[in-house]
């Protein structure tokens, strides 16, 4: 087959030949179809070959198939994994989520399963790629070393960045539906795919929100309110698409020009979520998560409870996982020294309201994140300063 062929090209790893050959079947009309029996073989097809979507059996000879899947994610985090078993467990599942697979399939299998499941896999990878495109050329416009108001106005000049994130968002759901399921799943996709930036940054948002969506709980906000904040809190950062990534990586201290350009993501994440017409608050929690309760944080330097709920509480959320995970300067603080640096910073930096619920969700375990998210505290850590993620 020619590699002129526009279909859709999944590899399928099982060392059975059964289930090789009837995925085969069900997927060669309107797929290029690769197979192979082990996970070295895999990953020698996948260094060669321009693969979309693969799909993984999780007990094979040789390499296993859950070595494969973290082998596949770490060298080629752009192809897409349904993992598809014949005996997997709650365990083998979470772990598959937790490597942010696109699906997971118990044998017997049927052709309606596999079908829906491949061009689920295949709609996710294109929408990946747009965005990956629409970022890289975000961030060629944005990230250079110009000052942050010309790159806002740049923003705000160009109708082709414009239009094209609105684009991305629609093949998501409309901007409106931002709030229900199928939105939410799309800004999570973009909150992951901001990520990839930045090593330092991976899970950082998703376990923001985590925080954000439990202290809004404990605090007894309404169920909307809630969602709202954690979708806030994922696209918090969302700005730092506009911030070299040098400058995200670096692992001393910014010069002051330097720490200025850092410090207009939160606006730069604002002003492409404002014409995206998602709710206000959404916005301004976005703008406002550094700012801090004295006053003194940016970029409006607006202090108290003028700085709306949301960014106090993802503000708190923000710096917990920045002090709680590796730095590319430091490794993640123990826990005794996160708690007496919230609690030296209540008042100061954060809500003392908000800080003091905090404190005491920590006292109680409640906060510690479910182990799907603690592996990938461990394995992953958020940039910058500990108190200004
Ligand atoms: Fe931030
Ligand atoms: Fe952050």
């Amino acid at each position: 087959m020619s590699d002129a062929d526009p279909r859709p090209t999944v590899l399928i790893v099982d060392d059975e030949r059964g289930p090789r050959e009837s995925l085969r079947m069900i997927l060669e009309p309107s797929h290029r179809v690769l197979q192979c029996s082990r996970g070295s073989e895999a990953l020698e097809v996948l260094r060669t070959r321009q693969v979309d979507v693969a799909t993984l059996d999780l007990h094979m000879p040789g390499m296993r198939g859950d070595e494969l899947m973290r082998a596949v994610r770490r060298e080629f985090p752009s192809v897409e994994i349904i993992v598809i078993t014949g005996c997997g467990s709650v365990a083998s599942a979470a772990e598959a989520v937790r490597q942010g697979i696109s699906d997971y399939l118990q044998k017997p299998f049927d052709v309606v399963q596999v079908t829906a499941a491949v061009a689920r896999a295949v709609a996710r990878r294109s929408a990946r790629a747009r965005l990956t495109r629409f970022l890289d050329e975000l961030g060629r416009a944005v990230g250079c070393d110009r000052e942050a108001q010309a790159v806002l106005d740049d923003l705000d000049a160009s109708r082709g960045l414009r239009a094209r994130f609105g684009e991305v968002f629609d093949s998501g759901g409309d901007a409106r539906a931002a709030a229900g399921s199928r939105g939410f799943a799309f800004l999570e996709l973009l909150a992951e795919t901001i990520e990839t930036k930045d090593r330092f940054m991976r899970g950082h948002a998703r376990r923001v929100a985590f925080y954000t969506g439990l202290l809004a709980e404990r605090l007894g906000l309404a169920p909307e309110e809630r969602e709202g904040m954690r979708i806030s809190a994922f696209l918090h950062d969302l700005g730092k698409v506009g911030v070299p990534t040098d400058l995200l990586l670096r692992p001393g201290a910014l010069e002051p020009g330097e720490r200025r350009i850092v410090e207009q993501h939160p606006v730069i994440g604002a002003r492409l979520l404002a014409p995206l017409d998602l709710p206000s608050g959404t916005v301004l929690a976005l703008r406002h998560h550094h700012e801090w309760w004295d006053g003194s944080g940016y970029p409006d330097g607006i202090a108290g409870e003028r700085i709306p709920l949301a960014a106090r509480i993802i503000a708190v959320a923000d710096a917990f996982d920045a002090m709680t995970c590796d730095r590319p300067y430091r490794r993640a603080l123990p826990r005794e020294v996160v708690v007496a640096e919230l609690r030296r910073f209540a008042g100061i930096q954060f809500d003392p309201d908000v800080a003091k619920e905090f404190l005491a969700c920590l006292e109680s375990g409640l906060c510690d994140p479910d182990p799907e998210l603690l592996a990938d505290a461990i394995a992953s850590a958020a940039p910058s300063a500990p108190q200004a993620a």
